[in-house]
């Protein structure tokens, strides 16, 4: 089989992870990467230094149609993910693009619209679905180890965890702990739940602490100077999401709360047994007795390990050789869920998924 051919737009902190992924396939002469693209320059000639890679560009368009691409990865800042993934998309690439999809439902939806029409797959950068934790409790979802789950938690509290810089700036993007952090969970928690459909949302937001957390000793600072990104994105979103199949989901996401320390879980409450990922020790009922195991496979979650997994099954999804594990019709119900969850905390009503 021929070599699949690379290329990566946007070379910040995320993207080595994608080449770690793409530089294992490389050795198993799988994929060859070929270009890597980034506004910024200088940063762009360090990444490809680092990894030696020759072709360089400071504009995805132009990779696009200077190069050959069989498969890209999107890792900009939000706000351009519609845009360079359109660009590869049309350029005649598989994509995988980070997460959170885009700003919002209706560019997630024209970026799925133009994967349609360009005969092309696009995969959502869900990585936690990567996660051997992932993994171990969907096998046991499937054998009906829990029954109908009904009930679900999402949470991903940070005490102060705002990455700082444009991730603070809602119009770069599109909001804080909500759409960074909570839509790793809420996606974990659905996928594992069988991808049910959303049908309402429930949210309230905070944005009381803000800036004032921000300290250097914490990892992150509120920038300063003619070119800083203002801090205008919540600390705080809480909210319920209702499923067609009758699933609940509540979630808790923070980038700053007076709480005692950061805490990542989702939890799942069945008919027959209920977890939580993080302890993985699974609440069973047999012959009347509560009973409590956890399943002897691998169950942690190691992030090199879940992205090396995103990648391989990315570029196996665009061989056909396995399914796309994270679709883009998922990253728009995602998209769906957090427009409504923001569009009740600033109506104070329930709104309607659809
Ligand atoms: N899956 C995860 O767990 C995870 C973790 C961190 C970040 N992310 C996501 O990855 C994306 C990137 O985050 P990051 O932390 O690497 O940010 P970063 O700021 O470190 O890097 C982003 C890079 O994109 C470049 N860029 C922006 N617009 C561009 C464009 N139009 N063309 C070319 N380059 C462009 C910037 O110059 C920058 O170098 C974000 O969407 C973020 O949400 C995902």
């Amino acid at each position: 089989m021929e070599k699949l051919r690379i290329g990566i737009i946007g070379t910040g902190s995320i993207s080595h992870l994608h080449m770690a992924g793409y530089k294992e396939l490389e050795a198993e002469g799988r994929v060859e990467i070929v270009s890597c693209c980034d506004l910024d320059e200088g940063k762009l000639n360090r990444y490809c230094d680092k990894y030696g890679v020759a072709r360089r560009y400071t504009n995805c368009e132009e990779m696009m149609a200077k190069e050959q691409l069989d498969c890209v990865s999107v890792c900009v800042w939000t706000v351009n993910h519609a845009k360079c993934t359109i660009a590869a998309l049309k350029g005649g690439a598989h994509v995988l693009c980070e997460k959170p999809m885009a700003m919002n439902a209706a560019e997630a939806e024209e970026m799925l619209n133009t994967a349609k029409a360009c005969g092309k797959m696009l995969q959502i950068g869900f990585v936690r679905r990567f996660g051997e934790d992932a993994e171990t409790i969907q096998r046991l979802v499937e054998d009906g180890t829990f029954g109908d789950i009904y009930y679900a938690k999402a949470i991903y509290l940070r005490q102060q965890g705002c990455p700082g810089g444009w991730f603070g700036d809602k119009a770069y993007s599109g909001g804080g702990p909500l759409i960074d952090l909570g839509v790793h969970v809420i996606d974990l928690t659905r996928y594992l739940a069988g991808n049910p459909r959303p049908v309402s949302a429930f949210g309230v937001t905070y944005d009381n602490l803000g800036p004032h957390r921000a300290s250097g000793s914490a990892g992150w600072t509120i920038e300063t100077g003619p070119e800083a990104h203002p801090y205008t994105v919540e600390d705080l979103c809480v909210g319920m999401v209702r499923f067609e199949n009758g699933l609940t989901l509540t979630l808790e996401t923070s980038f700053n709360l007076n709480i005692p320390g950061d805490v990542g879980d989702v939890e799942l409450y069945g008919t027959k047994a209920g977890t939580s990922l993080s302890k993985m020790n699974i609440l069973a009922v047999k012959d009347h007795q509560f009973v409590t195991f956890t399943p002897e496979e691998p169950h942690s979650f190691r992030f090199q390990l879940a992205f090396n997994a995103e990648i391989r099954g990315f570029v196996d999804a665009s061989q056909g050789l396995v399914p796309c594990k994270a679709t883009a019709e998922d990253g728009v119900w995602l998209m769906k869920i957090i427009d409504a969850l923001y569009e009740s905390a600033k109506t104070g009503a329930s709104v309607a998924i659809s």
